[in-house]
This record gives structure tokens, sequence and C-alpha cells, in this order.
């Protein structure tokens, strides 16, 4: 519940009854657009199976950044119990706390949470972290001087409003400071599955134009590893390179 202090608190949500949780979503609504947004039923299904301990050995973290009742950004993000993987769903500062590194301090206390998921699955430690990118972001850039991979695959988040899918860039982060220049390809397929079936709930991945694309590219690797980043950024705002939904068009 929300601390009545004006201290910057991170604090993790589990109902969508939870004032934070409702200050959090008008942050959402306004910093994602409807293409990746996801209604407000996806995350009120998601604490009730949290509750009832559906998601063992999964799990589904939502956590709010805020002074007092003042929310200043969220992350939300699932450990991917099928590849001993933290994902990073939503991130989300509010532009006025921008530079107060809220959204790093978010990003932290999530992988503290997912590797706790990680040890009560029975590993040793989390693998590392995933997460899905726009071409050109200035942060991967930075993260990959620190060791994580963008994955040399042509990746798509299916759209949350059934209109189109988005391409973005699926990166890795490794846990350890071991550096790592690959996954394996039967890894990644799984870790594609989970994101489609578990994350954004879709019934049916293997039906979806997008996801068959992305199995195929792997079909007949081993291994798939890092490849540079080229594109200029683009600001999300901005972000007009949507393909509609089983054409697709990967300039
Ligand atoms: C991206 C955003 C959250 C950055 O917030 P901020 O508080 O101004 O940024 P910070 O100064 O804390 O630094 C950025 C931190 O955010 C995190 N971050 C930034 N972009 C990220 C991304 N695309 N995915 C995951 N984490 C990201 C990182 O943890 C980074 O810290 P690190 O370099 O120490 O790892 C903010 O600009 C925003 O809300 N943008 C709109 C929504 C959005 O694009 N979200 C990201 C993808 S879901």
């Amino acid at each position: 519940m929300a601390a009545r202090s004006n201290r910057l608190r991170i604090s993790a949500v589990s109902s969508a009854g939870d004032p934070l949780f409702r200050r959090a979503f008008t942050l959402y609504s306004a910093a994602f657009p409807p293409g990746e947004r996801i209604g407000r039923e996806y995350f009120r299904n998601l604490f009730e199976e949290s509750r009832l301990g559906l998601l063992a050995p999964f799990n589904f973290h939502f956590l709010v950044a805020h002074e007092g009742e003042r929310v200043l950004g969220f992350i939300s993000g699932t450990y991917l119990a099928i590849a001993n993987l933290g994902f990073v769903g939503y991130l989300a500062v509010r532009p006025s706390a921008a530079g107060r590194q809220v959204g790093s301090r978010l990003r932290h206390r999530l992988i503290q949470s997912v590797k706790r998921d990680a040890i009560a699955a029975g590993h040793s430690g989390l693998r590392g972290m995933m997460g899905e990118v726009e071409h050109g972001n200035p942060w991967l850039e930075r993260m990959r001087r620190r060791g994580a991979l963008a994955l040399d695959l042509d990746y798509f988040q299916p759209s949350t409003d059934g209109t189109a899918v988005v391409p973005l860039v699926l990166y890795f982060q490794p846990a350890s400071e071991r550096r790592v220049r690959s996954l394996s390809a039967s890894a990644l397929r799984q870790v594609l599955y989970a994101i489609y079936r578990r994350l954004y709930r879709i019934r049916f991945p293997l039906k979806q134009p997008e996801f068959r694309r992305m199995l195929r590219q792997i079909q007949g690797r081993s291994r798939v590893g890092g490849r540079p980043l080229t594109c200029p950024a683009k600001p999300r705002a901005a972000r007009a390179k949507k393909i509609a939904k089983g054409i697709l068009r990967v300039e």
C-alpha cells in the first residue's frame, strides 16, 4: 500500500484496486500508444492469478515509484521460468521526474524480484534479463557496451489491439559478469513462445504470421547471437513503423 511520506519509494503492487496501481495506470495510458497497451483487465487477471499461486513457477511483478501518493513511474515484468529469465514488460517515468534515476531504480528492483523468483524455482541464480526496445534506442547501445546482446532476429511484438504488429529489438542482458555471445536457438524459441503465450496472452502463437516468421528465422540455427545497431533513434511517440497484422514488411 502507499506510503504516506514524501520520500521516493518503490512499492510492489498486487491489486488493481490499489490507488497506486490506478495512478500508475493513468501514466501507462499516457506513455504507450494503443497498439502496445493492454486493458486494465489484463493486469487485474495477473494480480489475481498471482494471488492464487497460479503463475508459479512463472511470476508477475508490478512496481511503482512514488513520493507519498504521487506516482513518478512504474515497471512491470515477468519471471520466465522456462528459460530462467526476467522480462521487462512496461516501464514508464513521468516526464517531470526524468533524470532522477527513477527508471534505473525501478529496473534494479525488478531484477532483484526476478532473482528471488529464480532462487524459488530452484536455480542458483538468474540467467539474465530480456526485453523489447525500439530500433536505435540509445539506452540499448549503452547496454551493449556493458555486455547485453541485441539479438540477431527480426523481432515482432504482437499488437495488443489487433491492428498491427510492432518491429522491435529483443535484447538479452546476462545476469553475471561473464560475457555471453549467443543464446541457444531452442531456448530462444521457448522464450518467444512464452512472450506470446504468457505475456501477451495470444491463444495460438503458431497461427500468427509474425510468430511463424520469427521461428523460421531461427530454423536451422543452433545459436542466435547479437547484431550491430544501425538504425537512428526515434522517439516512442513518433514511431510510425507499424506493420498491419499479417502483412509482414521489414525494412
Ligand atoms: C525510458 C524511461 C522510462 C526512462 O526514464 P528516466 O527515469 O528518465 O531514466 P533514467 O535516468 O532512470 O535512466 C534510464 C533507465 O531506465 C531504464 N531504461 C531506459 N530505457 C529502457 C528500456 N527501453 N527498457 C528497459 N529499461 C529501460 C534503464 O534501467 C536505465 O537505467 P540504466 O542505464 O542504469 O540501466 C522514460 O523516458 C519513459 O517513460 N519513456 C516512455 C516509455 C518508454 O519508452 N518506456 C521504455 C520501454 S517499455
